[in-house]
């Protein structure tokens, strides 16, 4: 285990989170590797899906980094990794917006459904169910985003 600098200026309990996200960064790019190797499986279907997984855990990777890298300006006084929650310039226009792509996402929904039921008798033989239901869990997770969004919209339209 490589040691772990922790910037100078944080808090104590900034310093306890970042040393936390640093250590899961490590982790979080051993099982990326990890998957890549099961991604090399000579069976094409696990390789394939462990290929998938491993891209997750590149992006949790990422986002880690990026975590790790705002408590660093936080201890520099300078912006810098996940941008901090801010007012919307134009919060009318960013509620409008999502609520159109909030739109889209829950068209894609049933469109998944239907899908799902025309492809029911190859279920057990194909790979494709599931990858229909990765999709979905994509598109909730795209509705949780959006939702969030025009959310905070709405609360900063409304002057909170
Ligand atoms: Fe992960
Ligand atoms: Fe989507």
């Amino acid at each position: 285990m490589t040691s772990i600098e922790i910037p100078r200026g944080l808090s104590t309990g900034e310093a306890e989170l970042y040393r936390h996200l640093v250590t899961h960064v490590q982790f979080e790019a051993v099982l990326a590797e990890k998957y890549d190797e099961l991604g090399q499986s000579t069976t094409p279907y696990v390789g394939f899906l462990a290929s998938i997984i491993a891209e997750d855990e590149r992006r949790h990777h990422r986002l880690y980094l990026l975590w790790a890298e705002t408590l660093r300006g936080m201890a520099e006084f300078r912006d810098a990794g996940i941008p901090w929650l801010g007012k919307e310039d134009d919060p009318e226009g960013i509620i409008a917006a999502t609520e159109t792509f909030l739109e889209f996402e829950r068209q894609d929904v049933d469109e998944l459904k239907a899908l799902s039921k025309s492809i029911k008798d190859m279920r057990d033989t194909t790979l494709w169910g599931l990858v229909l239901e990765l999709m979905r869990a994509d598109t909730e997770k795209h509705i949780k985003i959006l939702t969030f969004i025009r959310d905070h919209a709405k609360s900063t339209s409304r002057g909170h």
